[in-house]
């Protein structure tokens, strides 16, 4: 009997489907319905850098003729029963640990390097099984160059890494210079898993009223393009779980993720489109194909077709390229 059980980032799922950061995920009925249709296990809905500044900010404020001073923040939360966003993502985490058996990984956005980091142990106290940290700078400043970025990636994830003992992981954008050497990198600072791609919100320009617009908030299958090339290159030789997350819509695309070599995958688009069931049906698609092709375990086929595992790993690089392109449509 086949199963779809999977190991990503020292957690151990029941199914290699996770449900991504989202407003899915943040709250604990959604979480306990994400559970009853099969997902392996769910990222909260992120707490942004920005949020928990400005709340410090504000308790900052409020400390003005108390003896607690900034940045023990932390003692002040302990102490002070009022409502505020760190206490409720805290009590998320809480409180979905009590209400369902999965994995619950808390996520963080973050852009830069700043004192907020303390947060992680109290993720990590609060009982989250890991820490997601989504990365999420968009490289636009043309005055800041690329090493100088790296560097306050790479010091900010190995802070978290050495603040808690929890799986830490990270989710990334593909805007570096050295893609590869990146994730090698990375994979230095003691992260458990990278999960490829965070995806930008990108706004769209509307001709009639001409402004901008919001658009493209949820992704298109074609999105998985990206993803998938990176986790077969880098799978084998990047010693680090990976998840895909950008584009993941069907039971096809998770065996294509897993056939590549990553340990499961992140979806939130599809279940907005279609529902919670939609993650029942992927899955059972996921054992059928598994059943056909005689496979048990995913480990019995992960990573089958990553860069490493081909005779003729060419077909994730450039020479692919130029022989479908000199072709198409002849
Ligand atoms: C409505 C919405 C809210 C999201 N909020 C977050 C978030 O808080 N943190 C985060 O890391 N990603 C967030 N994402 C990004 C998703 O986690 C995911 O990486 C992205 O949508 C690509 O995956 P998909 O193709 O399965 O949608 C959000 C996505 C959507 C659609």
């Amino acid at each position: 009997m086949a199963n779809l059980s999977t190991l990503y980032a020292g957690l151990n799922l029941n199914s290699p489907i996770i449900a991504s950061s989202s407003g899915l995920t943040d709250n604990v009925q959604n979480i306990i319905e994400l559970e009853k249709a099969g997902v392996g296990a769910v990222v909260l809905k992120s707490i942004f850098e920005e949020e928990i500044l400005m709340e410090m900010d504000q308790i900052k404020q409020q400390m003005v003729g108390k003896p607690y001073v900034f940045p023990e923040t932390k003692d002040y939360l302990d102490e002070e029963p009022h409502e505020d966003l760190i206490r409720a993502y805290l009590r998320l985490i809480k409180e979905s640990k009590q209400a369902v058996q999965i994995p619950i990984i808390a996520s963080i956005n973050c852009i830069s390097n700043q004192k907020w980091t303390y947060l992680a142990e109290e993720i990590q106290k609060a009982g989250a099984d890991a820490i997601e940290l989504n990365l999420f700078n968009l490289p636009s400043n043309s005055e800041i160059p690329a090493d100088e970025l790296e560097e306050m990636y790479l010091v900010l994830v190995e802070k978290i890494v050495d603040l808690v003992t929890i799986p830490v992981t990270i989710k990334i954008s593909q805007y570096y210079t050295a893609f590869g050497q990146m994730l090698e990198r990375y994979s230095k600072t003691g992260v458990k898993g990278i999960v490829l791609f965070n995806r930008y919100y990108s706004p769209d320009i509307d001709i009639n009223t001409q402004q901008v617009s919001g658009a493209f908030i949820l992704s298109s299958p074609a999105e998985i393009a990206l993803p998938l090339r990176w986790i077969a290159l880098s799978s084998e030789s990047i010693n680090v779980d990976f998840a895909a997350s950008s584009g993941v819509h069907s039971g096809e695309d998770v065996v294509k993720f897993l056939l590549a070599g990553a340990s499961a995958v992140q979806v939130a688009s599809v279940i907005y489109k279609k529902g919670n069931s939609v993650v029942t049906e992927m899955n059972a698609f996921v054992l059928d194909w598994m059943k056909t092709h005689q496979y048990k375990l995913i480990s019995d086929f992960r990573g089958k077709l990553s860069y490493k595992s081909l005779n003729n790993p060419a077909s994730w690089e450039r020479t692919q390229f130029m022989r479908e392109f000199r072709n198409f449509l002849k």
